[in-house]
Parts: structure tokens; sequence; C-alpha cells
């Protein structure tokens, strides 16, 4: 394929592609149905070949996920080949698996970001990512990591005024912070009278970019329905661990394509492709990457 434009990559090019390297988890999140414990890992060489292909689609930022992308046994290898080639590269991860020398490796490797879920403090049935069990590798984290640290506590899984602990400690190790919201299979809200007032009142806790104003989270608890233009298969994409590309994880039947037959073709036209589901979406990275081009047709 030939490398997009410079005009093209501005107007279609994916602002974030998340690639699954392993479908295995280390951990079974009673909410999650994004994992199992037992896919191998994607080869090396075909990881190299998703990455030089979005590459050549001008991605503007890459994020590894998994199941658990640290079980990857050439994560460091492939996050260095990653940065080579695309700007921003980053890894969503229960850090379980994090140590002093995997953090070095990963600094040494170019790693831009990490986002780690952090759901709450005490575990429970449905996870153990918690903060109880995970402050020892998050303070290794702040102190060794040289990457961006981007702690997400899914509202709903846990207490949820353990949220509002969650994200005080954030603040006191410098980390960035977010709420999401659960979605079951098919990507609704879920939550309770509760679970919303937290929500509101962690708003005014949060560092926000300028342009995040908590908008669509707001109406889609007050309202039940926060309409928008999703770019899902342009902006963003999912591609899974067979290299097949989906609009988002929850979304696996409405639309697949290989991503090594992925074209700017495909990029204009998911681009301009209404979503049935897009008014009750709860899937925060398709709506940032969507929000951009709000104004678009
Ligand atoms: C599938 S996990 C993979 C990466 C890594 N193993 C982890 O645990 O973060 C990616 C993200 O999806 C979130 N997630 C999974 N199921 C979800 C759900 N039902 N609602 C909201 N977020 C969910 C997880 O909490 C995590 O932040």
């Amino acid at each position: 394929m030939k490398r997009l434009s410079l005009f093209d990559r501005i107007a279609y090019a994916p602002f974030n592609v998340q690639l699954v390297l392993t479908r295995k988890c280390n951990l079974s999140c009673g909410y999650c149905n994004e994992h199992d414990h037992e896919s191998l890992p994607v080869p090396v060489k075909v990881i190299k070949a998703y990455i030089n292909q979005l590459a050549e689609l001008g991605t503007w930022s890459l994020t590894f996920t998994g199941g658990e992308p640290l079980l990857h046994p050439k994560v460091v290898a492939i996050t260095r080949y990653a940065k080579e080639r695309i700007l921003y590269v980053g890894m969503i991860s229960n850090v379980y698996l994090i140590n002093d020398e995997m953090i070095a490796r990963l600094n040494e490797a170019g790693l831009s970001y990490m986002q780690i879920s952090i759901d709450g403090v005490h575990r429970n049935s449905n996870t153990m990512k918690v903060l109880n069990l995970m402050k020892t590798n998050l303070d290794l984290l702040a102190q060794k990591a040289t990457f961006e640290i981007h702690l997400n506590s899914v509202l709903g899984v846990n207490d949820p005024d353990e949220v509002l602990e969650v994200i005080a400690y954030a603040k006191s190790r410098g980390f960035r912070t977010t709420i999401g919201l659960l979605h079951d299979g098919t990507g609704l809200l879920k939550l309770n009278k509760h679970q919303l007032n937290v929500w509101k009142e962690a708003q005014s806790l949060l560092a926000k970019p300028w342009w995040d104003r908590g908008t669509y989270e707001r109406q889609l608890i007050e309202k039940g329905q926060a309409p928008f233009k999703c770019r899902a298969g342009g902006r963003y994409l999912y591609v899974d661990e067979w290299g097949i590309v989906h609009y988002c994880s929850q979304r696996f039947s409405m639309y697949q394509k290989p991503l090594m037959q992925y074209s700017l073709q495909d990029l204009k036209a998911n681009f301009k492709q209404p979503k049935a589901c897009h008014s009750t979406c709860t899937i925060g990275c398709v709506r940032r990457a969507s929000w951009w081009d709000g104004w678009r047709p």
C-alpha cells in the first residue's frame, strides 16, 4: 500500500488504533468479555506486518491491548519496532506482571504511555484490579517509569465511593485519571443512582483536556442517550488477534475486514458510515477519537 498523503492523513487517518497482542489474560475480571486463558501470543512477524500497515495508513497513535499485553514474550521488541514507525505508542495493562526490569526495558523501548484500570480499593468477585493489591507496582511505576501513566476506574464494578479514593491516590502520584462507564456486551450503560452521583462528584476532581467536558457521559447518564458522529473504522480501529478490523471491542459482528487489505477507501467509507449504536455508546476511546471531526458531515 502507498503511504497516505499528508492531506489524507490529516483528513482520514486513525487517531487511535487498539491492537490485540494476545487474547490471553492473567486475570478473570467478571465484567470483561475481551479475554481468555488459552490463546497464544500473536507471532512477532505478523505483528510487525500489522504495524507496517498501520504506519502506511498514517496512524497517529497505537495502543496495545488484549487480553494482557505484558503476557506477550516480545512486548518490548514490539514496542520498540512500533515506536520507530508511529508517533505515540501505548499499552493498556493490569500491571500485575510489571517489575523494575520491565519498566526499564519499556522506558528504553520508548513506550509513550500506559493505561491501567483500577476499579476500586478492595477486591471483589468481579475485579482484582484494585489499589490494595496493586499499590506496590503502581508506586514502582510512579518512581521509575518515564512514560505517562493514566489510571482508568471503571465505575460500576466496585463500591463507587472507592473510585474517589483511586482518584485521590492517582493525584498524589501525579498520574492522569479518567472514569470509564461500565458497558455490557452491546456497549450499553449499566449504572445505578449512587454510581451516577459519584460520577458527578468525581468530575470536578479529574484533570481533563479542555475539549473533554464530560458532556457525553452526562447526557448518557441523565437522558440515556448521547448521539454523536461515530468515526469507528476511520479515526479509530480495533484490530483483533487475527488481524481483523472491527469498529470496537463490543461490536464484533457489525464490521470485519482484514487489516492487511485495509485502504484509504475503507477509512473514508467508515468515517462516513453512520453506526446504529452511536446514541448509547459508552466506548470512551471511540468517542474521543471521533470528537475532532464532530463538525464534518
Ligand atoms: C480488555 S482490558 C485489556 C487490557 C488489560 N488486560 C487490562 O486489564 O486493563 C482493556 C480495558 O477494558 C476495560 N473493560 C473491560 N470490560 C469492560 C466493561 N464491561 N466495561 C467497561 N470497561 C471494560 C478494562 O477495565 C480495561 O481497562
